[in-house]
């Protein structure tokens, strides 16, 4: 666990970049710092490494004063991972994700075998180890980073907008991949980023800055989004906050019906269904829909012209938000929720869907607590 109590960082020259700020990081979770420019993330993140001493407070890792630690040793035990990757020029990607084993004395054999080792889980091809930081792409260079400030295997990660300056496809995938390595390896995370998006997917907790570097709340992501501490919080979270809290409601407490859920070989006489039917095979696999209003005078449901299924959503797994998605793009305005087989389990509209939906409670207490 990190933890800072009532830390002051004063610049010279009046500049305060944290205001008595106390939060803590628990061990093994994603903490991840927001808020405007200038807010003091950068500053509070490099507290925890000694690249900032605070002007008062203290930060302790697992009840230590960092100040008591030599710079040095304290760094070994804490990964640094920032924009644009920071990789030395001139060092192959291979000598760079073995920067800090060959610092601390491995021989040079097992260093590389650690260094390819790494490449491999961040997911870059092993012919890439002689090139140089120059002939990789940003994304490329991103994984290098990360690779590098695993080498060591420290318990404690520091990472700064380390996935800003790379597409939003590339950006999408480095997350993914960061979050299957954070389930393997479950480091001490401290993520900072401008990006809201960002903050909700990859944060178990999210701290939200102010400028003048004021922690102003500290919570996780579903409670900031139904619960911001303030107008500010609520501003910098964005005017769409309620579709987003949408992802932490599981779409499993929406109410599914399989009363139109009507096999092929119906024959079309023995349909009573009035609107929209979900046709499906044998093997309970949606086909298409129909419109009960469209269907052939005779013969099977199954030789009637099918729109489309549209996207479906897994009833167990995914969230209201991903189950309205895909009403909203089916041809029938009803969202088909399928088990982990890809079977039908039944199909809900958008008023079953968001009923699904508690409304957010007031905020009980102040918004910030450790
Ligand atoms: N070495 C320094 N000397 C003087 N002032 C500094 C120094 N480093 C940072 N500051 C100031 O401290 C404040 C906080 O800076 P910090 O870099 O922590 O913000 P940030 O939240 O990381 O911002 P950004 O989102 O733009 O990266 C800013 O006003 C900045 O100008
Ligand atoms: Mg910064």
């Amino acid at each position: 666990m990190i933890t800072f109590e009532g830390v002051t960082k004063r610049y010279p020259g009046g500049t305060v970049a944290l205001d008595d700020v106390s939060l803590e990081c628990p061990t093994g979770r994603i903490t991840v710092f927001v808020g405007t420019s200038g807010g003091g993330k950068t500053t509070a993140l490099r507290t925890i490494n000694r690249m900032v001493d605070p002007t008062s407070g203290r930060v302790l890792i697992d009840g230590r004063d960092v100040r008591e630690r030599r710079p040095a040793e304290l760094r070994r035990g804490i990964g640094y991972v920032i924009q644009h990757a920071g990789l030395f020029p001139h060092r192959t990607v291979l000598d760079n994700i073995a920067t800090v084993p060959y610092l601390v004395g491995w021989n040079k054999k097992k260093a590389r075998e650690r260094a390819l080792e790494l490449m491999e889980r961040v997911g870059l091809e092993p012919a890439m180890a002689k090139r140089y930081p120059f002939q990789l792409s940003g994304g490329q260079q991103q994984r290098v980073g990360v690779a590098r400030a695993l080498a060591a295997d420290p318990p404690i990660m520091l990472m700064d907008e380390p996935f800003s300056a790379v597409d939003p496809v590339v950006r999408a995938e480095l997350q993914d991949e960061f979050l299957r390595l954070q389930d393997e390896l479950h480091k001490t995370i401290v993520f900072v980023t401008h990006d809201i998006d960002e903050a909700i997917k990859l944060g178990d907790r999210i701290a939200v800055f102010r400028t003048g570097g004021r922690l102003v709340q500290i919570d996780s992501p579903e409670d900031l989004l139904a619960r911001p501490a303030d107008d500010f919080v609520a501003g910098f979270i964005g005017r769409d906050r309620g579709i987003r809290r949408l992802s932490f409601v599981p779409a499993s407490s929406a109410p599914l019906t399989d009363r139109d859920v009507l096999p092929a070989d119906t024959p079309v006489e023995r349909v009573t269904a009035v609107g929209w039917i979900l046709v499906v095979d044998a093997g309970r696999r949606p086909l298409g829909w129909v419109s009960a209003d469209a269907l052939p005078a005779s013969g099977a449901l199954g030789d009637a012209r099918l729109a489309p299924v549209g996207p479906t959503f897994d009833a167990e797994t995914d969230s209201v938000r991903a189950a309205l998605d895909a009403a909203i793009l089916s041809p029938s305005g009803r969202a088909v929720a399928v088990d982990g087989s890809g079977q039908v389990v039944g199909v809900a509209d958008q008023h079953d869907l968001t009923a699904a939906i508690r409304p957010a409670a007031p905020l009980a207490k102040d918004g910030v607590s450790g």
